[in-house]
């Protein structure tokens, strides 16, 4: 007797979380070293809690914020063919928000019947269950691999790559976020993650231009930038028993020309004293004085392929829009 036709069983979604409460004891380290330096900084990926992520979704629909629709519109224009390229079975993604343009890229390695696997790795929890949720609904029989951690240091959970080919892409300008040498470094660390020749890394990478076009879009006139920047302060705040008057602090954003990137800072409007209980910390803020609290470096072709080399990665292609804002590539790590 044969077996009745079982339906389809619901696509396999695993999730793992690496963010252990000693995470809590990096995030202490992290703002102690920070704030305490000769000019205040404070880690970046701390701007990404539940309302960050939330402010950075609406910063990505801002008229003054090209990247993001940048970027789609090259996907949209070029996916078909970085699926013919790559023949890639999965998609390792880092840091991807809601994953709204790696829709558009799953869409067409789908489309061309290649595509099994995604693995999204990202600190926001919610993220990852959200687009492992809506993807598999989305996209029939396809599993999905999530992993809450920290893309610096969890890389070595993600698992290795089926038999087909895999991409890793890092979108979003995302990767203008770490300092130069940081950035090559986190650049090797993704390159072990790939097969010389089989496996690429797609890489979004915002380029130089115009300042008024680049600095416009880290100060739009809705002020949305300007929260994001200040939620900052309020995550130390909670989480780290602070008495920040995030209000006192307003947002500063502008290109560096010499660095080529935009810098963030948050500058204190008046003289205070602001305690950190969590680190037993006091902490000085001269009137007018300034905490950085991101950078986002724009890339010229130049540096965009000197970086990629210094990380062992031979570049394929280059995807640009017409208007030369924003920049999609294609690397393979050099034969070994
Ligand atoms: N890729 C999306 C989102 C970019 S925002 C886009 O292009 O629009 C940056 C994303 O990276 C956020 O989802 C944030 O939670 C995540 N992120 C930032 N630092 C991270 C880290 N160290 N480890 C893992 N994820 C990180
Ligand atoms: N990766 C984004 C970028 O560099 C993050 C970002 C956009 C951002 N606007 C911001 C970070 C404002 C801090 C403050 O473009």
């Amino acid at each position: 007797m044969n077996p009745p036709e079982a339906a389809a069983p619901p696509a396999p979604i695993t999730i793992h979380s690496y963010l252990t409460p000693g995470d809590e004891r990096t995030l202490a380290d992290d703002v102690l070293d920070g704030l305490t330096r000769p000019f205040k900084e404070l880690p970046p990926k701390h701007l990404y809690d539940t309302v960050g992520a939330e402010l950075f979704d609406r910063i990505c629909e801002l008229p003054e914020y090209y990247p993001t629709r940048t970027e789609r519109a090259i996907l949209v224009a070029e996916s078909a063919r970085i699926a013919q390229a790559t023949r890639a079975s999965e998609v390792v993604e880092l840091g991807p928000g809601t994953a709204e343009k790696t829709r558009v890229l799953l869409g067409a390695l789908a489309a061309a019947g290649t595509l099994e696997r995604y693995i999204p790795v990202d600190v926001t929890e919610a993220m990852v269950v959200r687009v492992a949720d809506e993807l598999t609904t989305t996209f029939d029989g396809v599993e999905v691999h999530g992993i809450v951690g920290d893309f610096e240091r969890h890389l070595q959970h993600v698992p290795p790559p089926g038999d087909g080919p895999r991409i890793v892409a890092f979108l979003g300008g995302t990767i203008g976020n770490f300092t130069p040498g940081a950035r090559r470094r986190f650049l090797r660390s993704l390159a072990r993650l790939l097969r010389p020749g089989v496996d690429h890394l797609l890489l979004g990478t915002d380029l130089v231009k115009d300042p008024a076009i680049l600095e416009a879009a880290y100060n739009d006139a809705a002020g949305v930038t300007a929260q994001f920047n200040r939620n900052a302060l309020h995550v130390l705040n909670r989480e780290l028993g602070g008495d920040f008057d995030v209000d006192a602090f307003e947002h500063h954003a502008f290109f560096d020309r010499e660095h080529e990137w935009i810098e963030m800072r948050l500058r204190a409007t008046r003289r205070m004293t602001v305690t950190l209980a969590a680190l037993d910390l006091r902490v000085e803020f001269a009137p007018r004085e300034e905490l950085r609290t991101e950078i986002s470096a724009k890339f010229t072709p130049e540096r965009l392929a000197g970086d990629l080399a210094a990380a062992g990665l031979e570049l394929e292609q280059v995807l640009t829009d017409d208007d030369g804002l924003f920049a999609l590539s294609l690397s393979t790590p050099a034969a070994r």
